[in-house]
C-alpha cells in the first residue's frame, strides 16, 4: 500500500476528528482543541491518504515552537485497517525531522502506559521512558509514561532533492529510504502545503 502524505489544514478537521473520536474514545481531543492545533503557529500537522483516494488514514502532529530546544509528539493516530504497514514510523520520522529542522535537539511525548503497541512504536524510534505521571488519564486512572527521544541529523531522507512544492516519492514498499542502511518506512509520498487558512503557521 502506497500512502501521500501531506501538510493538514483546517480543513481536515472533520475527517481528523471522525479518527480522533472512533479512535481515542474518552480520551480524544475536541474539535475545538484539534481545530487549534491544526491552526497553530508553532504546529506541525500531517494527514495520509491513500494514493488515489483523499480518504484520511492517519495523521499526527508536532509541537515545535521556532528556536526552541524541545518539541513535542502532540498526537498520532493511523486507522485500524492502515496499521502495521509503516505508517505510524514514516509519520514519526517526518515529525521528527521536522523538529530538528525548527532547531530542536529532544523529543517529548505522553503515551498510556497500558498501550504497549505505541510504546514498542516510540522505543524502535530512539524514545525512552523518564518520568510517570500516576493516574493521568481519566476517567481510566491510567498512568501517563513520559518517554525523551534525543534528536538528531535524520539519516533517513528523501530519495532525491526535488523542486520545493514538488511531489516528493519518499520509497518504495519494503525497500530501504536511505543508503545508511536503516530499516524501510512505509511506502509514502509528501507535499508540503502550508495551511492557507493557518494562523501564522510555517
Ligand atoms: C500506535 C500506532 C500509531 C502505530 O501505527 P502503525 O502504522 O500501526 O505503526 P507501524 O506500522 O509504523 O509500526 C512500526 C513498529 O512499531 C511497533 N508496533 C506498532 N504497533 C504495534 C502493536 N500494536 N503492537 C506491537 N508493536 C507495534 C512494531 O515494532 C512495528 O514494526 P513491525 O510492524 O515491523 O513489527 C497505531 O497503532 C495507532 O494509531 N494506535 C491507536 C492510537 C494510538 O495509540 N496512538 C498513540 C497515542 S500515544
Amino acid at each position: 500500500m502506497a500512502w501521500l502524505l501531506r501538510r493538514a489544514s483546517v480543513a481536515d478537521l472533520p475527517a481528523i476528528m471522525a479518527l480522533e473520536t472512533s479512535t481515542f474514545g474518552s480520551d480524544a481531543w475536541s474539535a475545538e482543541a484539534m481545530r487549534s492545533e491544526l491552526a497553530g503557529a508553532h504546529t506541525h500537522y500531517l494527514v495520509a491518504t491513500p494514493e488515489g483516494s483523499d480518504a484520511v488514514v492517519a495523521y499526527a502532529g508536532l509541537l515545535a515552537p521556532a528556536s526552541a530546544q524541545q518539541a513535542d509528539i502532540q498526537t498520532i493516530a493511523v486507522a485500524p485497517t492502515a496499521r502495521r504497514g509503516g505508517l505510524g514510523r514514516t509519520l514519526m520520522l517526518q515529525l521528527m525531522a521536522e523538529a530538528f529542522s525548527r532547531g530542536a535537539r529532544e523529543m517529548f511525548l505522553e503515551v498510556r502506559a497500558d498501550n504497549p503497541g505505541a510504546q514498542s512504536l516510540y522505543e524502535q524510534l530512539g524514545f525512552e521512558q523518564i518520568a510517570v505521571r500516576p493516574r493521568y488519564y481519566q476517567p481510566d486512572g491510567v498512568d501517563a509514561l513520559i518517554m525523551r527521544a534525543p534528536l538528531s541529523e535524520p539519516r533517513t531522507s528523501l530519495v532525491e532533492p526535488v523542486p520545493p512544492a514538488a511531489p516528493i516519492t519518499a520509497t518504495a514498499p519494503g525497500e530501504p529510504v536511505s543508503t545508511s542502511g536503516e530499516p524501510a518506512g512505509a511506502s509514502a509520498a509528501l507535499t508540503d502545503q502550508p495551511d492557507p487558512t493557518a494562523e501564522g503557521a510555517s
